[in-house]
């Protein structure tokens, strides 16, 4: 059970298993700077909050982005940067020690797509890798030398696709943690930039 006061939105993702397997799991040392995309609630940042004071999060749903202020404000946390728009946008030129995602990972037919922001939590196109992709394209770019890098995503969006694409980036990559849910693993790959 969380030990946080979370407020929650219909337009935003509700915490769930895949979000405390991160939770559970942060690297992170006192005063690294950590950057979460994608942060929803605001619960992963949170608990990143009692590791370190350096924390910016993003989110490409507005909604989201006042939740998460709405929950840090309720549990008293003032020192977490809030940065509205899509992946790296929102912290061009900038790098961290952590980066944390818990990724939309979820395969989405045309006619699954829901028109509202809520959709931002779990369509990862076709595929399962819409946003994943991208975001692996970039992420090196934003980390600094030594950094880590915590994503959460599903057996069902490929995890040989996410590893074989990080080992090709020089990253140290590995399956930290994996649960099976009904029809498919949600697994936690942290990738160490070496
Ligand atoms: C599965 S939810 C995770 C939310 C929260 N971090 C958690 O663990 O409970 C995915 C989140 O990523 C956000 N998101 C999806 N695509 C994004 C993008 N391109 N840039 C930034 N955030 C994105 C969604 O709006 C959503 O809040």
């Amino acid at each position: 059970m969380p030990d946080f006061i979370i407020n929650t939105d219909d337009n935003v993702y509700v915490p769930a298993e895949d979000s405390y397997m991160l939770a559970d799991n942060l690297q992170i040392k006192p005063g690294q700077s950590v950057l979460e995309i994608g942060t929803g609630s605001g619960i992963v940042a949170m608990y990143a909050s009692r590791l370190t004071d350096n924390i910016t999060v993003t989110d490409i749903n507005f909604d989201a982005c006042e939740l998460a202020r709405k929950n840090f404000e309720d549990n008293g946390i003032e020192n977490i940067e809030i940065l509205f728009g899509n992946l790296f946008e929102p912290v061009k030129n900038r790098k961290f020690d952590v980066i944390l995602f818990n990724t939309p990972y979820l395969p989405t037919e045309d006619g699954d797509v829901i028109e509202d922001t809520i959709n931002y939590a779990f369509d990862g196109g076709l595929n399962g890798r819409k946003v994943i992709d991208v975001f692996l394209n970039e992420v090196k770019n934003h980390l600094n030398d030594g950094g880590i890098v915590q994503l959460i995503q599903s057996s069902l969006s490929g995890n040989e696709e996410t590893l074989e694409k990080l080992d090709k980036l020089g990253f140290i990559a590995e399956i930290a943690e994996k649960e099976h849910f009904f029809f498919e693993d949600i697994t936690l790959i942290n990738a160490y930039k070496i």
